[in-house]
């Protein structure tokens, strides 16, 4: 028998709607599962077009240089498409469609 995944809940402002984020999937690719399509294009963490604030909560990220800077990291701005949530997360995200 195997564990299950660790799993966090993310909240997405200003939204108000939450999704699980296990240890296994990103915080984009679990929002997909969850019905939540966030803003998105290359999804391997160069293109900043899901670029957000995470205004609670901490992420890893699956690749060494993802595309933001040490100030935007400070200031608490995360690439959704390479983050994996190690906590709960509180996300600002715009434009999200429902699907
Ligand atoms: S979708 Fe391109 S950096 Fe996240």
């Amino acid at each position: 028998m195997t564990e299950p995944d660790a799993a966090f809940t993310v909240l997405i402002q200003p939204l108000g709607r939450t999704f699980e984020a296990p240890d296994s999937l990103t915080v984009l690719e679990a929002a997909s599962f969850a019905g939540l399509r966030l803003p998105r294009s290359c999804r391997n963490g160069t293109c900043r077009t899901c670029l957000c604030k995470m205004t609670a909560g901490r992420v890893r990220y699956q690749i060494e240089w993802p595309g933001v800077s040490a100030e935007e990291k400070a200031e608490g701005y995360i690439l959704p498409c390479v983050a994996i949530a190690e906590s709960d997360l509180v996300i600002e995200v715009s434009g999200v469609q429902q699907i």
